[in-house]
C-alpha cells in the first residue's frame, strides 16, 4: 500500500504529516511522491490567507480526475479547511472519502485500519527513526480574539497536553534519535491555563528538560499577553532551551492593534522586548507583521515600519491582510488596494533583508554551535541556538552533532563556516 501526504500552513500542520506518515508506515504503507500511484492520498490544509485556501483547491480539484481514474483510491482531507460541520464540503467535494478537523491523525488511522492491526503495529512505529529536529503540539486550539483570525475558528478552544504525556513524547522521540523539539501551540505560552494544576510553560520547560540525550528545546508561537516573568526566567536558566523567541506584534499603531484585538499596545509591546533583552541578552527575536489591516492609513503603516526599524528583529514574517469569513474584521471595510498591501509588504521585506544582513554580520568569524540535522547539496546543515542557518563543509557523518564552526560568510538568511580544527565528532 502506498501513501501521497501533501501539506500546507503552518508548523503545526506539518507535525500533523509527519506524524501521520510515520503511523501509516508503521501500518506497512510506503511513501509515493507521485499522487497517482497513491491508494491513499491525504492533503493537510490551511486557510490562514486566501492564497493558501486556493491552492488547496486548486489541489482539491486535481484529485477529483485521479478519483475517477482510481475508485480504489481513498482521498483524506484534514486541517484549516474543515470546520465543525462538514456537510458544505461533502456535498461540494463528493470524491473526498474523509474529512478530518485539524490534527485528527487519530481518526485517520481508525479510517484505514482496525483496532487490533493498529495494536500490533504500535511496536513498529516506536521503533521508527526520528528526525534531528522533531516538532511536538503542546497546546491546541486558540482562546484569543484576534480579529482578522480564522485559526480560532477552526481549531476550537485552547486544550493542553498533560505534563507527563509531552515528557513521554519527547523520550520517546530522543530514543529514536531527535536531538532537539519544538514545542508548538497557537500561543505556546498560554500552555497549562487549562489544565487543572494550573502547571505553565515555564514548568513544561523544566520537565522537558530532564530528559537525556536531547540537546535543545524551542518554543512557538508565543502571544505577547502570555510571556510570562516565569517563561523568560527559565529561557535564562535552562541550558537546552534555546534564545529564541518568536513573539508576533502584527501591528505598530496602536489604532491597528486595537482593530486588531490584540490586547496590548505597542509600548507594552516594547517593554516586554526590553524585558526579554535585558534577562536573556543573545536572544534572537522573531516577529509576524500583518500589512494593509483594515482601516491601515500611509501613517499607520509607517508607524509599523518604524517599530521593525526600531526593534532590530531577526526574522519577520510579513503577510497583507486577507479578509477571512465568518471573523469578525469581515465588518470592517477592506480598504487598502491589493497593489498598496504589496508596496507595504515589499517595503517592510526590504528593511528587513538589510537588517538581517546587519545582524548576521556581526556573527563572522565568531563560533558557533550547530545541531546538525541534515545534508544539503554535499553540505552539512544546521542551526544555532538562536536559529540561525548554517553550511558547513566535512567528509564524515555529522548527522544529530553538534559541530563548532566559524562564521566565514553572513547573508541575510543563512551563513557559512569553517569546521573548527580541534572539533571531534
Ligand atoms: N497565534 C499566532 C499569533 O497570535 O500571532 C499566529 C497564528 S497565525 C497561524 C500565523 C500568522 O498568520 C499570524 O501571526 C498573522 O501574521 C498571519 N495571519 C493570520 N490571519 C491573517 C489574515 N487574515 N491575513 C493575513 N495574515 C494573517
Ligand atoms: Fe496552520 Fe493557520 Fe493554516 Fe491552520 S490555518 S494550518 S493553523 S497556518
Ligand atoms: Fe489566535 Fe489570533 Fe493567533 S486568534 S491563533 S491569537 S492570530
Amino acid at each position: 500500500m502506498k501513501y501521497h501526504i501533501w501539506t500546507i500552513g503552518c508548523q503545526m500542520n506539518k507535525a500533523d504529516s509527519w506524524r501521520a506518515a510515520q503511523e501509516l508506515e508503521a501500518l506497512g504503507f510506503v511513501p509515493t511522491k507521485e499522487p497517482e500511484d497513491a491508494d491513499l492520498v491525504l492533503l493537510n490544509t490551511c486557510v490562514v490567507r486566501q492564497s493558501a485556501e486556493n491552492k488547496v483547491y486548486g489541489r482539491l480539484s486535481s484529485l477529483k480526475s485521479l478519483k475517477t481514474k482510481n475508485p480504489g483510491a481513498t482521498i483524506a482531507v484534514m486541517g484549516c479547511l474543515v470546520e465543525e460541520d462538514s456537510t458544505c464540503l461533502e456535498q461540494r467535494f463528493p470524491f473526498v472519502d474523509l474529512f478530518l478537523h485539524p490534527s485528527d491523525v487519530q481518526g485517520l488511522m481508525e479510517f484505514v485500519t482496525d483496532e487490533r492491526r493498529q495494536a500490533t503495529h504500535r511496536a513498529a512505529y516506536k521503533s521508527s527513526r526520528a528526525p534531528v529536529s522533531c516538532y511536538v503540539p503542546v497546546v491546541h486550539g486558540c482562546d484569543n480574539f484576534c480579529t482578522y483570525c480564522i485559526v480560532r475558528l477552526r481549531r476550537g478552544r485552547e486544550r493542553s497536553r498533560p505534563v507527563p504525556e509531552v515528557v513521554q513524547e519527547v523520550r520517546s522521540m530522543v530514543d529514536r534519535g531527535a536531538r532537539e523539539v519544538t514545542l508548538l501551540g497557537q500561543n505556546v505560552d498560554a500552555y497549562g491555563h487549562d489544565l487543572p494544576d494550573r502547571l505553565d510553560l515555564a514548568d513544561l520547560l523544566r520537565a522537558v528538560h530532564e530528559v537525556d540525550h536531547l540537546s535543545r528545546i524551542r518554543f512557538l508561537t508565543s502571544h505577547p499577553n502570555d510571556m510570562s516573568e516565569r517563561i523568560i526566567e527559565a529561557v535564562a536558566e535552562l541550558d537546552k532551551v534555546c534564545e529564541h523567541i518568536e513573539l508576533p506584534v502584527q501591528a505598530g499603531h496602536d489604532l491597528t492593534l486595537k482593530r486588531m484585538a490584540r490586547g496590548y499596545t505597542v509600548d507594552q509591546y516594547r517593554r516586554l522586548i526590553d524585558r526579554i533583552r535585558h534577562r536573556v541578552p543573545d536572544v534572537a527575536l522573531a516577529t509576524d507583521v500583518i500589512v494593509g489591516f483594515a482601516g491601515e492609513t500611509e501613517e499607520h503603516f509607517q508607524a509599523t515600519y518604524d517599530l521593525l526599524a526600531e526593534l532590530q528583529f531577526d526574522v519577520v514574517h510579513v503577510a497583507a491582510y486577507s479578509p477571512r469569513p465568518g471573523t469578525a474584521a469581515m465588518r470592517l471595510e477592506d480598504d487598502v488596494p491589493a497593489q498598496e498591501k504589496d508596496q507595504r509588504r515589499r517595503l517592510i521585506e526590504e528593511l528587513q533583508r538589510r537588517i538581517a544582513t546587519a545582524i548576521n554580520h556581526e556573527l563572522l568569524k565568531s563560533t558557533a554551535e550547530i545541531l546538525v540535522d541534515g545534508e544539503r547539496k554535499g553540505r552539512w546543515r544546521g542551526r544555532t541556538h538562536t536559529n540561525k542557518l548554517v553550511f558547513f563543509e566535512d567528509d564524515r557523518d555529522w548527522r544529530g552533532n553538534l559541530a563548532h564552526v566559524e562564521i566565514t560568510w553572513a547573508g541575510p538568511w543563512s551563513m557559512q563556516g569553517k569546521l573548527k580544527v580541534s572539533d571531534p565528532l
